[in-house]
């Protein structure tokens, strides 16, 4: 008799596992959704989104005003702090910016080469609703400034630099699609001052302002720094560009000045230089340093000290030469420009030891050749006057005995 064994595969084994996890999960769900039921009586308790939404440019030329009213009906909520969620952009950026705030406005600096959209909503915290946190929906609001004129026509390749800590140059070529008779001009605004400014000292091609001079900017640094530099033309309007930075990340130093290279022993060095001049505190630089050893090994290293000892790479080595510049460091900005390279020093070996080597010992084996060569020359003649003179003597001898 044959024998019949019923196997359940394997597969079929998970199958009926999974089922009975899916079982398992929609009891769960039957059980949550009639407590979330529940849950959801308390949140008919309903806030009204912000009143007066809207986005206001006092002509800081992009910082902006957000500021909104209360919601309507609010006293059922009298022991209430009502907060607002504030979210905003530039459009085309990914992130939102959130705020939580109790205040009706907020403030902050945007780029107005694009538009601005915000959002906000009304916020009743758990304390008010017994529990659950009851939000409105949002109210909306975007900005645009006028964006009149073609893009060709605004100005390309801004660029500021604020020298050494002191004076702000910026410079810019006209748009391509500019006309003769266009001209541009440079405003700009940072907090702490009533109103825009104007610039007042242009620089200028062809009567066309192509560049700024700024004057002292009392209190500018770790702030925003924005500048809007639009234009005028009879025939066409010209488009308006908008800039932001901080001061403190555009800065070049002065090249350092000074430097000293002193040879300890033959393999130790010591680098020295003095900072640039100027307003900058010590600790705000960071240096790089290029050391040339007989032209051929050039090391590139950076230090926030303003000396540096450095072993050479080889003894023999007959000259060294550096050259430093300078930057603002991490701990004063978060950016910066490096300064020119500074003037090379240089250090060269004993130039005794080195004449001695190259020119002396040839001299002195030429000298050596010469005198020993004058010696046998004159030590052979001697031997011949010698030879001569006795035979002489001997004559005179003779003649005197002769006598
Ligand atoms: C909170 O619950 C209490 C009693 O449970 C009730 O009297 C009160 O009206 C509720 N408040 C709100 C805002 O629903
Ligand atoms: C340029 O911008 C300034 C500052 O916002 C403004 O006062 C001025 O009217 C603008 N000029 C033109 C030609 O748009």
């Amino acid at each position: 008799m044959e024998e019949y064994r019923v196997e359940i595969p394997k597969y079929c084994l998970q199958e009926m596992a999974l089922i009975r996890i899916v079982i398992g999960c929609l009891y769960t769900l039957v059980i949550c959704t009639a407590y979330g039921s529940t849950l959801s009586s308390n949140a008919e308790i309903k806030v009204n989104p912000p009143q007066d939404f809207e986005i206001v440019d006092p002509g800081y030329l992009g910082y902006l005003y957000l500021q909104w009213q209360p919601p309507l009906s609010l006293d059922d909520f009298d022991e209430c702090t009502v907060e607002y969620e504030l979210k905003y952009r530039n459009i085309d950026s990914e992130s939102w910016k959130t705020i939580i705030t109790k205040n009706l406005h907020y403030k902050d600096g945007f780029d107005l080469n694009k538009g601005i959209e915000a959002k906000i909503h009304t916020l009743l915290p758990g304390q008010c609703t017994n529990g659950s946190d009851v939000q409105s929906s949002w109210s909306e609001a975007t900005y645009w400034t006028s964006l009149q004129g073609n893009l060709d026509t605004k100005i390309q390749d801004m660029d500021c630099v604020y020298y050494n800590w002191q004076y702000l140059f910026c410079s810019w070529k006209p748009g391509t699609g500019a006309l003769f008779d266009t001209n541009y001009n440079l405003f700009y605004w940072y907090e702490g001052l009533d109103h825009a400014l104007e610039c007042s000292d242009y620089t200028k091609d062809n009567k066309i302002n192509i560049g700024c001079r700024f004057p002292y900017l009392e209190s500018s640094d770790y702030k925003d720094f924005y500048i809007c530099v639009n234009g005028s033309s009879e025939s066409k309007p010209i488009r308006s560009s908008y800039f932001v930075f901080q001061l403190q990340n555009i800065v070049k130093p002065l090249p350092p000045d000074y430097l000293s290279l002193t040879v300890k022993n033959s393999e130790e060095i010591i680098l020295r230089w003095d900072l640039p001049r100027g307003p900058i505190p010590a600790k705000c630089f960071i240096y790089e340093i290029q050391l040339t050893e007989d032209d051929t090994t050039c090391v590139t290293t950076t230090t926030i000290a303003n000396e540096m000892y450095i072993t050479r790479t080889s003894k023999e080595s007959q000259q060294l030469c550096f050259l430093v510049r300078s930057k603002v460091n991490i701990y004063c900005s978060d950016d910066g420009i490096w300064s020119e390279w500074s003037k090379e020093q240089c250090w060269k070996g004993d130039p005794w030891k080195e004449t001695l080597l190259f020119s002396l010992i040839p001299l002195a084996f030429v000298i050596l050749s010469v005198l020993l060569i004058t010696c046998l020359v004159l030590c052979k003649h001697k031997t011949v006057v010698k030879m001569v003179f006795p035979m002489k003597k001997e004559a005179f001898s003779h003649q005197e005995t002769l006598c």
